[in-house]
């Protein structure tokens, strides 16, 4: 499989950066050593290139902290900070408003938290269709300013040329085909595509095809019929990622928002709900109301004492019911 020279290049430089190895390891033991040389060594752009036909990939999307550090530590292999943070995050009715510092404003928090996944920072609406210049200055951003390994951007073969110019500045690039969010208005909604007819079918496959020429090291197909996105599988020598594009993909991504339950969903059933975490949190936040409304909480192990003698020396003689009782 050719490996792009952009992607070499990432794969020096993230590597090199690789936390929990070297030094830092002095005085543990050898098993202790492994474990945490394993739990935090950076994965590569080439690593994940070389599982291809191997074994299948994971990816979610991330656009914070905490959730970066529950996606790492439970060892997906490649975070998003996608620009679906527009309406997960931002509460947008779309991705199209999402600005370049909003992304980054995000991007730089997981950049700051994880430790092993790769990391995909994805370009926003106009920050890099207007003008090849300032598309390699903003994928330049993703890098420089957060801590991103690579860069994502929404097309078709027609906008492989901007791809091509920022994989030649030296920047990796993933490829997203099939269902463009950001331009859904023009495909007509948020629809399956490539599914139509031969000529849909074949449009798509060179979308993929051009995104591979142009050096993008994977190549993303949302909402793609399953055989088909089984055959540009085949086709390409790069990994495909798939999101409503069936099973016989290089790696699976989902929105991780929508995936817990925390967030509605964007129209097309593209997941599994794999828990109800929103239902949690409401309850929690329920609970908490009841309870400083019944004077449950704050307890007496929330609550710091302070000596009687101050307080009659302050003059308070009565003893102070809590607010919340009655
Ligand atoms: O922005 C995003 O979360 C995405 C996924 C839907 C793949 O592009």
């Amino acid at each position: 499989m050719a490996l792009g020279r952009a992607s070499a290049i990432h794969g020096w430089l993230t590597r090199s950066r690789s936390k929990g190895q070297g030094f830092c390891g002095a005085g543990l033991s050898a098993s202790q050593l492994e474990r945490r040389t394993t739990v935090t060594t950076k994965l590569t752009i080439p690593e994940v290139q070389s599982w291809k036909g191997q074994r299948t990939f994971t990816m979610l999307t991330a656009y914070d902290a905490p959730m970066a550090r529950l996606v790492d530590e439970a060892g997906i292999d490649v975070i998003l900070v996608g620009d679906s943070l527009g309406m997960v995050m931002l509460g947008y009715a779309g991705t199209a408003p999402v600005t370049m510092d909003e992304m980054l404003h995000h991007a730089r928090a997981v950049g700051r938290t994880a430790r092993r996944a790769l990391l995909v920072g994805d370009l926003p609406f106009m920050s890099y269709q207007a003008d090849t210049a300032e598309a390699i200055r903003n994928a330049g951003r993703h890098i420089k300013e957060a801590g991103m390994d690579c860069v994502k951007l929404e097309g078709t073969a027609r906008q492989a040329p901007i791809a091509r110019a920022i994989v030649d500045a030296g920047i990796a690039v993933i490829g997203h085909i099939g269902l463009t969010p950001q331009t859904a208005a023009s495909l007509g909604g948020m629809t399956v595509v490539g599914g139509k007819d031969l000529a849909a079918a074949r449009r798509l496959l060179d979308d993929a095809l051009a995104m591979e020429q142009a050096g993008c090291w994977a190549v993303l197909l949302e909402a793609v019929p399953a055989p088909l996105a089984a055959l540009i599988t085949r086709r390409l020598s790069v990994p495909t990622i798939g999101i409503g594009a069936g099973p016989d993909v290089d790696g699976q991504v989902l929105v991780t928002h929508e995936m817990l339950g925390l967030f509605p969903g964007f129209g097309l059933p593209f997941g599994r709900r794999y828990a109800d975490a929103g239902a949690l949190m409401r309850q929690g936040i329920a609970q908490f109301a009841e309870d400083v409304r019944s004077g449950a909480f704050p307890g007496p192990e929330n609550s710091f004492p302070l000596d009687e003698q101050i307080l009659r020396a302050l003059g308070d003689t009565t003893d102070r019911p809590g607010h919340g009782a009655g």
